[in-house]
């Protein structure tokens, strides 16, 4: 606890997840700004004790003047809070982790029932309609004039754990870094929120970038943006959106000061439709994974192609190749038009043919059944299907030996950064193998381009997700 002093503005000690202590143990956070919570089990803590216990160790702790908060919950006797008052602010809370959201009528009425100082609303959500009316309630609360924490659990939540600041919160909840224990699914550690969403000096004039998809919560892109920003000296902060409605997601975009998001699976084809503007190459391939805000118009943009293609060119100069794509989803399709802008030739072929066909139609190549490739007829391989991607790193796409001896083999995968394809190509006799982490860094490069007209280099984006790569697979251990 002592490490975390200087790093937060308050400490929330949960006495319900501490053993074998009295009071006087609490003795050396006098003078520390501390938020008592000693939560029953019957709202979702692990105090198994009676009502009059939990009160008597809180009333103890007041007379003791240590602390300055204390979390009440809202279906706590008002007298007992009113008592409570006389030691602590109050923060009376309300919490949901079914992921039910309340009618603002019974809400607005409980809180107004009971003194408190702030309220808190903490509600597991899943879908992002519901966060919509959740932050509706927030306003609410806003126009009663209370302070207040606003909290959604749950992946789809994340995000505004860390804008916070944007939607008036007294505070926001992060865990101690290593513990494994975050208080609630969703939430960020505090190193993270401090170092890599810069929150302490988050303003609500910064301009909001994200990852927009589902799921996001592995992406690196978090950890590349905001150094980015970081770096070039831009008030910006980049976040993950875990989102299941475009609808409602961007009704709730529009009340921040978006600059531009990033968009992945499963959105970048559904976004097409709410964009002002579709650049030609993103149109072409139908996918954006970029979306870029000038003034008030939404342009999407493509950079996949790009990332695709550059590696290459700094690799081997620019060359004719004559490729084959396995697999023929979205990632190839970013895939085959820079091959055709390139003027080289392509064949692809995939699981599901008739998709290999339309892929092969759309951009001038040729669809090949898996078992009549012919391996003398390419020298470039690109392999786009997620078979080998972490945490599945033990996959092996059905690829024969004979498809990568003396080919460049290039893996899209960049999670991890070298697959089991391109060891097993390597060990067959491959010309040379590429992994999907330049690729990453040259879209994301071309992707904070179009953003902040700043030019970064591809090499250190690739420096970033390394470093980040190695990190979490020894803390997480995503691997597994
Ligand atoms: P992305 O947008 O990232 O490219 P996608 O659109 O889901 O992802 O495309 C995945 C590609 O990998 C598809 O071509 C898919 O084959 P189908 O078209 O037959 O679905 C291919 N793929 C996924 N899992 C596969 C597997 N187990 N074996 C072979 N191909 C697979």
């Amino acid at each position: 606890m002592r490490a975390y002093e200087t790093r937060v503005d308050l400490l929330e000690v949960r006495l319900d997840w501490l053993r074998d202590w009295t009071v006087e143990d609490l003795e050396f956070l006098r003078d520390r700004p501390v938020l008592w919570t000693f939560r029953p089990v019957r709202q979702g803590g692990e105090f198994a004790g009676t009502d009059s216990e939990r009160f008597e160790v809180l009333r103890q702790i007041g007379r003791r003047r240590l602390g300055q908060w204390v979390d009440v919950e809202w279906d706590v006797w008002p007298p007992l809070i009113m008592e409570l008052r006389g030691y602590f602010k109050v923060l009376l809370s309300y919490h949901q982790y079914d992921g039910h959201l309340p009618p603002w009528p019974d809400l607005g009425e409980l809180f107004r029932a009971k003194p408190h100082d702030a309220v808190k609303i903490a509600l597991t959500l899943h879908r992002w309609a519901d966060i919509v009316r959740f932050l509706d309630i927030v306003e609410a609360c806003q126009a009663e004039g209370w302070d207040g924490v606003w909290v959604v659990m749950g992946p789809r939540g994340t995000w505004l754990r860390i804008l916070t600041p944007w939607f008036g919160g007294l505070w926001t909840y992060a865990s101690p870094e290593g513990t494994g224990r975050a208080t609630a699914d969703g939430q960020v550690s505090v190193e993270e929120l401090r170092q890599v969403y810069r929150y302490p000096e988050m303003a609500p004039d910064h301009r909001i970038y994200g990852l927009l998809g589902d799921p996001v919560a592995h992406s690196v892109s978090p950890y590349i943006h905001n150094r980015l920003f970081q770096e070039v000296g831009l008030a910006a902060h980049y976040v993950p959106f875990a989102v299941d409605d475009l609808e409602a997601f961007l009704r709730v975009m529009r009340v921040l000061p978006l600059g531009g998001l990033s968009v992945t699976v499963p959105h970048k084809i559904a976004i097409l439709r709410y964009l002002d503007d579709v650049e030609p190459a993103a149109r072409d391939i139908g996918a954006v994974n970029t979306v870029v805000r000038r003034e008030d118009r939404w342009v999407g943009a493509n950079t996949d192609w790009v990332g695709f293609w550059r590696p290459l060119v700094r690799r081997f100069g620019v060359r004719s190749w004559r490729a084959l794509i396995v697999g023929a989803g979205g990632a190839a399709h970013a895939v085959a038009y820079a091959l055709r802008r390139a003027g080289c030739s392509f064949a692809v072929t995939n699981r599901t043919h008739a998709k290999a066909e339309a892929l092969a139609r759309r951009f001038g190549g040729t669809a090949i059944p898996w078992d009549a490739v012919n391996p003398g007829a390419f020298d470039l391989l690109i392999h786009t299907t997620p078979l080998g991607m972490a945490p599945h790193i033990d996959s092996l796409p059905p690829i024969p030996d004979a498809w990568l001896v003396g080919k460049v083999v290039y893996d899209l995968i960049y999670n991890p950064p070298e697959t089991r394809l391109l060891r097993r190509a390597r060990a067959v006799g491959a010309r040379a193998v590429l992994s999907g982490l330049p690729m990453l860094a040259e879209q994301a490069a071309e992707q904070f381009r179009l953003w902040t007209l700043q030019t970064v280099r591809a090499d250190d984006i690739v420096a970033l997700a390394q470093a980040h790569l190695e990190r979490q697979s020894e803390t997480f251990n995503i691997f597994d």
